[in-house]
């Protein structure tokens, strides 16, 4: 645990209370499963996901949320880099033990995406989506993103880590020149800074109800709110996999979370992992 979390409410001083520290944490996480003993706050941090991932090796609950105002080695997917800079953003990650088949853990990924795109309508924005994977945009730029982790051996998953990062009160200016243009931040488009403790709290909050469901009945019965908050039925799109790319129709998305592709020559491909562009945009 971080030096910082032992400072106490009263002792906060007003930007302090803008950290989401373990003090100022602690009063607003009144569910279950993320519980203030098990919430952990970093001034800075390589990466939260690969502390996350450490603690849940040597046995941490579901329910240990690891929160850093700085990353220095931010993970992507596909090993890219996540830009984390201070003091304006949120990067957090959260160890969770569900009772899934490994063939199912990506469904975390379109749930959190879930869960993400509640958190920000809830704040009166309008205009989310959600694309597949991982991705949050807003007026067509990178609001968030998320990177699952998981370790499974052959008695099945034995953790999961769901790492997320979303820009808030950041600007362009703080973005690596590659990416400025292409993200957004939350502050951009409401009339002042987010908090981010409060943010996190109703993010916390959302994702324990959302959990909660999936594990009792799995994500089909959130798939057409995903579907709602998706920009990616009936749309062209470049699939990346591991092993191949090609080009096609986004058709459907099955109830377990994979995208079912139409190539040109009418053959239906089940992406279940990868990345897709979409070619209008191009
Ligand atoms: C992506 O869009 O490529 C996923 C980005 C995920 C970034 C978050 S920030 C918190 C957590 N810790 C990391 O190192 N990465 C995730």
């Amino acid at each position: 645990m971080s030096a910082s979390s032992l400072v106490t409410a009263a002792e906060a001083t007003a930007a302090e209370r803008q950290q989401p520290t373990a003090a100022v944490m602690a009063p607003l996480l009144t569910g279950d499963r993320f519980r203030p003993e098990r919430y952990h706050f970093f001034s800075v941090l390589d990466s939260t996901n690969r502390q996350a991932a450490q603690w849940a090796r040597a046995g941490a609950p579901e329910g240990t949320v690891v929160v850093a105002d700085q990353q220095t080695a931010g993970r992507g997917r596909l090993g890219r880099h996540w830009s984390s800079p201070a003091g304006v953003n949120l990067y957090c990650s959260i160890v969770l033990r569900p009772a899934l088949s490994p063939r199912e853990v990506a469904q975390l990924t379109l749930l959190t995406g879930l869960v993400l795109a509640r958190t920000v309508t809830g704040m009166g924005v309008a205009g989310v989506e959600i694309k597949w994977p991982n991705d949050l945009l807003l007026n067509g730029r990178k609001l968030a993103g998320i990177l699952t982790e998981a370790r499974m051996d052959s008695s099945g998953v034995q953790y999961v880590v769901v790492g997320i990062g979303i820009n808030l009160n950041g600007t362009d200016a703080l973005l690596p020149p590659e990416l400025r243009g292409k993200a957004i931040h939350l502050a951009d488009v409401l009339r002042g800074m987010v908090d981010r403790p409060r943010f996190l709290a109703d993010l916390l909050a959302q994702f324990e109800r959302g959990y909660g469901r999936f594990c009792q009945q799995g994500f089909g019965p959130l798939r057409e709110e995903w579907l709602a908050f998706s920009r990616l039925l009936g749309r062209p799109v470049q699939v990346r996999m591991a092993a191949e790319s090609f080009a096609g129709q986004a058709l459907a998305l099955d109830n377990e979370g994979c995208l079912l592709v139409q190539r040109a020559d009418g053959t239906l491909t089940r992406v279940v992992a990868g990345d897709i562009l979409f070619t209008e945009d191009e």
